[in-house]
């Protein structure tokens, strides 16, 4: 089926502001007279939408390209998680709302958490686009396109309880061939103060695991080497047939649920040269067997991104995390204990939330000392619409005092990822070959089990090969070495 995927691109962009990436996809033309562009902003969630979005279309008969001026219908898949990333889409969209002076029948679309968050205002008040589509509403969009064509806006922002997509094989975009992403849940219970994932992506709801472990064999007899199972919180996941049927059951191992370390296993037992890592996990909810089983499974990467957000417990009780410091600190001990000193640990941090005091401020500093992470994404607090934080509490940090907190946390972990990188050096690493280094064509780049990007001299070398290289040199983003056998 190859050679029927369309003409595809989506730009990526991941809102943060410690990093921001953009990928453009490979083009291909089935010949449809239709054209799609799609550009995706925010998390993995969006980016694996986007791939069922391009899936859906696909059906539909369109083709995609990387030419936004080729295009028929753009559609931009949003996120809303800080007001920075919804002021990157508005601009976008006046840029992209230029182009239709040339092109009168230009269908311009939202799709994803804004489009959720902000539903017909986006038609009706401020006239931006003409399509809105929310998470969960993504097999409408031949019906809401056809409503377009025939001269109306269209607009489907509800919120499904049931709806995961799992029938739906997503077309991959901006693949390297070896990697890919496999949504195993959507939504979120949590209600985090700050948050707006749950206003824009509904309630939780788990995937079929049959349909996980199937896409999963999909991709490895396809050549990939490394799938990320991701939700925001996959530690909740949880399926149990509906029936509970007593054939389902001892299939399942006796079990009348299947947790997330079950579904661990049950992928990790797809192919031992698959390797499978997950995002995101929630301190509050990763077990002991989560952990047991990650150790059991050498496939399993030792790699844990583990968001604290706030190293202060009064902080974390106001940010409704469900989780003190000191608990915290346990669950790192208790992962340094059962994956050993060398398993990744990464982490989310807001500097300035609502009534964070200097000191406070100071314990996510000296948290960080203690846990020293590989890597973190950091931010500071921008209030959202709707959201628990913005009822209950004041935004009250001067945006200036953000800043300088949120400086000091990037300066300590830019110190940690050294340090913590230096440990590697005059180790052997296996890494999972992605393709040419950033840098040097003369160099190819993979990650080893602890998601660290490892850069090493080409040779006769492929993507998607396993390699052992002993690290020489390090920065505080790359280990560099040479292939050893
Ligand atoms: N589900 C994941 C995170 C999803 S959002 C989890 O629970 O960890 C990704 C990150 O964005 C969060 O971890 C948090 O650090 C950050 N974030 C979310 N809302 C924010 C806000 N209002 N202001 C600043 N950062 C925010
Ligand atoms: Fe947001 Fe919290 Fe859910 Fe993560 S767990 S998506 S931070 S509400
Ligand atoms: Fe953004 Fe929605 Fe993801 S708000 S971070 S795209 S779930």
């Amino acid at each position: 089926m190859e050679n029927l995927i369309p003409e595809i691109d989506i730009l990526t962009k991941q809102e943060t502001e410690a990093c921001q990436t953009v990928h453009i996809s490979k083009d291909h033309n089935s010949g449809s007279i239709r054209k799609l562009y799609i550009e995706s902003y925010g998390c993995q969630m969006n980016f694996s939408d986007s791939e069922i979005v391009a899936s859906i279309l696909q059906e539909s008969g369109f083709d995609t390209t990387s030419d936004i001026n080729q295009a028929d219908v753009i559609f931009l898949n949003t996120c809303s998680i800080r007001d920075k990333a919804e002021q990157t889409v508005r601009h976008r969209l006046m840029h992209i709302n230029g182009l239709k002076k040339h092109k009168p029948q230009l269908l311009v679309g939202m799709l994803g958490c804004m489009a959720e968050r902000l539903k017909s205002k986006l038609l009706e008040e401020e006239k931006i686009v003409d399509l809105v589509a929310g998470p969960d509403a993504y097999r409408d969009l031949p019906r809401l396109i056809d409503q377009v064509d025939d001269g109306a806006r269209a607009v489907n922002t509800f919120l499904s309880r049931e709806e995961t997509y799992a029938d739906i094989s997503p077309v991959r975009l901006n693949s390297n061939g070896v990697t890919a992403f496999i949504s195993i849940m959507r939504g979120c219970d949590n209600m985090c103060s700050f948050c707006v994932v749950p206003f824009t992506r509904g309630r939780e709801r788990s995937r079929d695991p049959h349909s996980i472990v199937a896409e999963a064999l999909d991709l490895f007899n396809k050549g990939y080497r490394e799938v990320t199972l991701l939700g925001q919180n996959v530690d909740s996941y949880k399926w149990s047939e509906e029936k509970n049927s007593k054939a389902w059951i001892e299939k399942n191992g006796g079990r009348d649920v299947v947790n997330f370390a079950n579904l661990l296993e049950k992928v990790a037992l797809v192919n031992p040269d698959l390797r499978i890592r997950f995002s995101t996990s929630h301190p509050k909810d990763i077990t002991d067997d989560v952990l047991i089983t990650m150790a059991k499974y050498e496939n399993i990467c030792k790699y844990i991104h583990l968001p604290v957000q706030s190293g202060n417990t009064r902080i974390l009780e106001l940010m409704n995390r469900g989780y003190s410091r000191e608990w915290y600190i346990d669950k790192i001990l208790k992962i340094k204990e059962i994956l050993g000193y060398d398993c990744g640990i990464s982490s989310d941090m807001i500097a300035g939330f609502c009534s964070e005091t200097e000191e406070e401020h100071r314990d996510t500093l000296t948290l960080m000392d203690q846990v020293q992470y590989d890597f973190a994404y950091m931010f500071f607090y921008s209030e959202r619409p709707g959201t628990l934080a913005e009822k209950k509490f004041q935004d009250d940090i001067p945006v200036e005092i953000k800043k300088r907190r949120l400086d000091e946390i990037v300066q300590k972990q830019r110190e940690h990822s050294l340090l913590r990188n230096k440990t590697d050096l005059g180790k052997i690493h296996k890494v999972l070959i992605e393709g040419n280094s950033k840098r040097s064509v003369e160099f190819l780049q993979g990650r080893n089990t602890a998601n660290k990007v490892v850069v090493f001299p080409k040779r006769n070398y492929l993507k998607g090969q396993y390699v052992n290289v002993l690290v020489e040199d390090c920065t505080a983003g790359t280990l560099v070495g040479q292939v050893v056998c």
